[in-house]
């Protein structure tokens, strides 16, 4: 009976029905579903009645920092957020500093995040030479590549990057791009940078900068079992792309952030520098269409692209030197359940590209309740409704451009393996209760 609990009472979200049940949890996983007088004794009983129970949710986009940048974010302060916002996996970038582009870089990562972590975390590597594909593909989640700002000494020409699909390919990796053409944004940023219109920003990133990468990337292989991953995807047609290449039989698959689907650049001239990001917010025409591309499946899943900044970074004079990026961990969640409250988009797609397909595409072996799987859990309650306020994020960045927003929907409780980890508002969890997510671990 040690370690393990029964959470009683809930609406589980189980292959797109609601089940009125319990669920048991021993040694971390999901042992049986069902009424009270038919789950086994355990040591913790967890009441629910009237909360939804979804798969903890999974992130591919987020950038904890640590390491020299941890006064903008650490392991804790992250994972904290992503407990609150009711994810228990994420994949990590690797734009930190020092950059993560070799295998010690990873390794140092890994050593200090295992400490501190409460919830999975797997780690991106945006690697130094094509050798270091090879080198830590036991580590690595995947690999990716920013076109507009190189990460790493590897450069970015077709045929350094078609050699890095391959050999991505080579030993079963993802390859995800940040898709927006460098050299047509950097042309752009030295005509405008005279300007202090924050107009002169939105127009040094235009959608034909995304268009332009993710035709470049496309173009670079024909390899059908290539696996490529186009991260916050904002442009109509990088989406037409995407879905020519999906046709094709092609292993291609994008994300879109909550703030492009729900924000516009209509907005930002009231939301100033906190609202900055890369890609910028669109004009709700374009909006509106990434919001129905993910309805019907054309952009696969979404992810928040969590790139916390401090607040003098982000209140800086000038909007050249505002850094792109806003915390996104915990305002995904309450925003979507809104939208599913409105009737704008389904439970089951809302679980489906927060939990079901992420874990697909990065072969997490997560994201759905079942008997064997992984108690990674959040509960959720519908009726409740408040307003987001960044003063409260356990996120260091106690920024929004959704502040004020009223929304439905409050995570009460996190689960992860079955440890609760946050609960009611609070952290509960030990740091280090989250595992170091690998390719090679068996789960
Ligand atoms: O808005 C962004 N923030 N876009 C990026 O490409 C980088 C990210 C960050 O790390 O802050
Ligand atoms: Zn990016
Ligand atoms: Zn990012």
């Amino acid at each position: 009976m040690s370690d393990s609990t029964n959470i009683l009472d809930v609406r589980l979200y189980h292959k797109g029905e609601l089940l009125e049940t319990g669920i048991s949890i021993a040694n971390g996983r999901i042992v049986k579903l069902g009424r009270e007088s038919v789950l086994p004794a355990a040591s913790e009983t967890v009441r629910a009645r009237g909360l939804l129970a979804l798969p903890g949710l999974v992130d591919v986009h987020v950038h904890l920092r640590d390491l020299g940048l941890s006064y903008k974010e650490d392991y804790l302060s992250g994972t904290s957020a992503a407990a609150a916002g009711g994810f228990t996996t994420l994949i990590d970038m690797p734009n930190t500093n020092p950059v993560t582009d070799s295998l010690d870089r990873l390794r140092e990562k890994i050593d200090l995040a295992k400490r501190k972590i409460l919830v999975n975390v797997g780690f991106n590597l945006v690697p130094e030479s094509l050798d270091t594909i090879a080198e830590t593909k036991d580590l690595a989640m995947g690999y990716k590549i920013n076109l507009v700002k190189q990460w790493s000494d590897l450069p970015t020409d077709d045929a350094t990057l078609r050699a890095l699909i391959e050999r991505a390919t080579s030993v079963g990796k993802i390859t995800i791009f940040h898709a927006e053409e460098g050299s047509t944004v950097d042309e752009l940023e030295s005509r405008l940078k005279g300007s202090s219109s924050l107009k002169s920003y939105y127009k040094a990133h235009p959608p034909e900068a995304e268009d332009e990468a993710v035709a470049r990337v496309l173009g670079c292989t024909h390899e059908r079992r290539a696996r490529i991953h186009f991260c916050h995807v904002s442009s109509t047609g990088s989406l037409r792309l995407i879905r020519k290449a999906k046709r094709q039989g092609r292993h291609v698959t994008c994300e879109v952030t909550p703030h492009h689907i729900l924000l516009s650049e209509e907005s930002s001239s009231r939301l100033g520098g906190i609202s900055i990001m890369d890609p910028p917010l669109r004009r709700r025409q374009i909006t509106e269409k990434l919001f129905a591309a993910l309805k019907r499946r054309a952009a696969d899943i979404v992810a928040s692209d969590h790139a916390p900044h401090s607040l003098d970074e982000k209140t800086r004079p000038s909007w050249w030197n505002i850094p792109p990026g806003i915390p996104g961990l915990e305002t995904t969640l309450p925003l979507l359940l809104t939208e599913v409250a409105k009737g704008t988009i389904s439970l089951r797609r809302l679980v489906e590209a927060l939990a079901e397909r992420p874990s697909m595409i990065f072969n997490l072996n997560c994201g759905a309740l079942e008997v064997g799987a992984v108690a990674d859990i959040v509960l959720v309650d519908m009726k409740r409704r408040f307003k987001i306020d960044s003063s409260k994020f356990l996120s260091k960045a106690k920024y929004s451009p959704f502040d004020g927003r009223n929304v439905r929907g409050k995570v009460v409780k996190t689960f992860v393996r079955g440890r609760l980890v946050y609960d009611e508002g609070r952290i509960v969890g030990e740091p280090g209760t989250g595992s170091i997510v690998t390719p090679a671990m068996e789960d």
